[in-house]
């Protein structure tokens, strides 16, 4: 009989001792942290899962191609090479490298003019959005509703609602400074959005005009989806996939530090000679010369491999799998999910698991300090802390939905490492009833999820 388990499709050559602590330590950590686990340091922490960003093991080839880095600070053939590789898999004409994705969106929407202009997209990441409205735009989302409905099993739910994307562009006209779509949709879920779809998104764009682009950051794990699910696709490589996204586009954003397989990276890629050349300047006077973008050499020549990597069908499979393999073992002792299993993480529906606490008594931090205190595992909120508002004199907006983010590194955990989790997930279901919600003590006015401090509520 032929195995049917997908095994890691990797050996381990260099270890990382995970540290392990006490649970006294870990109440004692979490009090200094300011009960938010940003602000936990790594020595703290056994299994950290609050991003695939930056946080993936690189192969033998990329730390071979690190050694022969080209550190010239313009020309350098690291740049050449990986402009080869870029433009090959995405038949952008332009590569700009940055040193994360955030620059590159920075510098996106600047040439874009955001200014007191729109930008429609299925949704944004929270720096997406972060850096329109910094430039005075507005971000709008437009994700199919199935997309903002935790249990919906619907196969692409990073779709756009085509009709609402329609009429914002028929009401807004040239005030759309850009369609964006967001692969895979990383705040709905790391949800998918299908060939088909993307196809529809770009052709209305295009119809009224307004450019399309890409938030590539999980374009494989995207690929591979389209792959897995999408009628017609499955004689198509993850690479042929990607291939066809990129050619809808006028252009993507992608942060490395995802399906680049690398700790740290940046691309802006674009069609148009005109914005490259508004993009160039601008690289220069924040990133760097456009051979380097704020990156070392080393640096360039490592994403260059990683893009050739991450479209390997044996890769994306065990990295769908393994994801799939935790959210298969919550699902089973009834942890409200949202469904189905997104692409590098599962996210826990923590207003359904903590019905008893309000938007602004932030559920969703409560279950990841729950998590860290079990066992020392660290995820991350996808909620009211993250997207809401403070409201003068009053509680927070809230966030669409209160989820809480396992993200799996790329390549980093092993299968027993997951089962690990389970149990440790299984012991905070357990008591969820007696979780007492936390209140922000100081915050600031942008992504205040990174450094905003909060204590418990019934605490002096
Ligand atoms: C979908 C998406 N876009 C953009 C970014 C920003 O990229 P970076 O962290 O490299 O600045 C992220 C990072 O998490 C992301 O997930």
């Amino acid at each position: 009989m032929r195995n049917k388990a997908i095994i890691e499709p990797f050996r381990i050559r260099m270890v990382e001792p995970l540290p392990v602590t006490t649970e006294a330590q870990r109440r004692q950590s979490l009090e200094r942290a300011h009960y938010n686990p940003f602000l936990l340091r790594s020595r703290e922490i056994t299994i950290d899962l609050l991003t695939d960003s930056g946080t993936g093991a690189m192969s033998t080839a990329q730390w071979a191609a690190m050694m022969t880095g080209d550190e010239t600070y313009a020309g350098s053939e690291s740049f050449y090479a990986l402009q080869e590789v870029a433009r090959s898999l995405t038949g952008m004409k332009h590569v700009i490298p940055t040193h994360q994705g955030r620059s590159a969106e920075h510098i996106l929407f600047s040439v874009l003019d955001a200014k007191d202009r729109v930008v429609l997209a299925n949704t944004h990441f929270d720096t997406t959005r972060a850096n329109v409205e910094y430039l005075g735009g507005e971000a709008i989302d437009l994700v199919i509703e199935e997309g903002l409905s935790p249990a919906s099993r619907h196969p692409f739910k990073g779709n756009i609602d085509l009709e609402r994307l329609e009429a914002q562009l028929s009401r807004e006209g040239d005030r759309v400074a850009a369609v964006l779509m967001t692969i895979t949709n990383n705040s709905g879920g790391g949800q998918p959005a299908s060939l088909e779809n993307l196809r529809a998104a770009g052709e209305l764009a295009r119809r009224y005009g307004r450019p399309f682009f890409l938030d590539a950051a999980r374009f494989a794990e995207n690929a591979w989806f389209i792959h897995e699910r999408e009628p017609g696709q499955q004689d198509r490589t993850p690479r042929e996939i990607a291939q066809e996204v990129f050619s809808l586009a006028d252009g993507f954003t992608m942060s490395a530090k995802k399906d680049g397989l690398v700790n740290i990276g940046g691309l802006l890629c674009l069609n148009d000679d005109t914005l490259a050349e508004r993009a160039r300047a601008l690289l220069i006077l924040t990133e760097g010369y456009p051979t380097y973008g704020g990156l070392a050499g080393r640096d360039l020549a490592a994403l260059a491999v990683g893009l050739e990597e991450v479209t390997q069908p044996e890769y994306l499979k065990y990295r769908v799998a393994s994801v799939r393999y935790l959210h298969e073992m919550l699902d089973r002792m009834d942890v409200p999910l949202v469904h189905p299993a997104g692409g590098h993480a599962v996210y826990i529906d923590a207003a359904a698991l903590y019905p008893h606490l309000k938007p602004w008594e932030l559920p969703g931090v409560t279950l990841c300090n729950e998590l860290y205190l079990e066992g020392g595992v660290r995820a991350v909120e996808i909620g009211t802390l993250m997207f809401g508002r403070p409201v003068d004199g009053a509680h927070d907006d809230p966030a669409a939905l209160e989820l809480v983010r396992l993200a799996f590194p790329r390549r980093t955990y092993t299968q027993s490492h997951v089962d690990w989790l389970a149990d440790i997930v299984s012991e905070v279901v357990a008591r969820r009833s007696t979780a007492r919600g936390l209140r922000i003590k100081k915050q600031s006015l942008i992504l205040r999820a990174f450094t905003a401090e909060l204590e418990p509520i019934g605490s002096a």
